[in-house]
């Protein structure tokens, strides 16, 4: 496995290495990477991983300084996974200038979580345009954990006309459900323990949506008000149509639960598809 920082490097490293499949991350590696790192090795000849924490994604107070930084036991977990190459630029490296242009995203990504972070995603998306025109990859794997992520991205390779393949990830989760994060890191053993009612109401909104419930905005609210009676502070719980990410309508057959909320200091996202019977 190659490990490169330098974009001409990289560049030159990576011809004649086509199909490339890349997984772009942002370090501090757990379970949930290594299973899309699996899946790009089932894409791919070649597999590229980014580790690079993006100054652009994060607001003011965010944990852009506190984000854990743990490079050398993630190229050992990247090894062993099976990568070719971990590509890890300095900001210096990928911004040798201010980055001035930047990749607006659709108004959809003002809403959730969007809504409670200002501009992270026009961040996110500029970044990882960034990262294909470096890494030129035939296709990227992304979590489904960061499902509104996952959406914008879809949603600029297809109006930016990338031929690029975007594949999504399963959630990996705990075994008592909560799902896999580098956030989870910043929990006291208290708040661990606590963690895993976000997915478990987010679950209890699925099994009430496959009995043919309609009544979204209620089981929205009461998910919302468990979580604030057991200390959470609630951003948002919400049901939106799986394809484009609207208010969930009646009719919606696919939709997807999605939640935010702080426990504590740490902000916590999770979501689950849901089918109508
Ligand atoms: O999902 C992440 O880790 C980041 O948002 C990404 C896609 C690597 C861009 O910085």
């Amino acid at each position: 496995m190659e490990i490169i920082s330098s974009v001409s490097v990289l560049r030159e490293t990576l011809q004649g290495r086509q199909p490339v499949a890349f997984v772009p991350t942002m370090g501090n590696l757990h379970q949930g990477h290594i299973a899309l790192v699996e899946q790009a090795r089932r894409q791919g000849r070649c597999v590229v991983v980014s580790i690079f924490v993006n100054p652009l994604q994060f607001g003011a107070g965010e944990d852009l300084e506190k984000y854990p930084r743990t490079l050398e036991a993630d190229c050992r977990k990247l090894q062993t996974a099976g990568a070719d190459i971990v590509f890890t630029p300095s900001a210096q490296e990928l911004f040798p200038t201010p980055q001035q242009f930047q990749v607006e995203p659709p108004l959809i990504a003002n809403e959730l979580c969007g809504a409670f972070r200002p501009g992270h995603f026009r961040g996110v998306a500029t970044i990882v345009l960034k990262l294909f025109n470096i890494v030129q990859p035939a296709c990227a794997v992304f979590g489904k954990k960061d499902y509104q992520q996952l959406h914008i991205i879809r949603g600029m390779v297809r109006e930016f006309d990338l031929p690029i393949e975007i594949v999504a990830g399963e959630t990996m989760r705990a075994e008592d459900g909560l799902a896999l994060s580098s956030r989870n890191g910043y929990l006291t053993p208290e708040e661990r323990a606590e963690a895993p009612r976000l997915y478990r109401n987010l679950l209890q909104i699925r099994e009430a949506v496959a009995t043919g419930r309609r009544d979204f905005v209620a089981l929205e609210s009461a998910a919302a008000a468990d979580l604030a009676s057991h200390g959470w502070q609630v951003d948002y719980i919400s049901l939106r149509h799986a394809g484009n990410l609207q208010t969930a309508q009646a009719e919606d057959a696919s939709l997807v639960a999605l939640g935010a909320a702080r426990l504590g200091t740490t902000r916590l996202i999770d979501n689950l598809e849901c089918s109508a019977p």
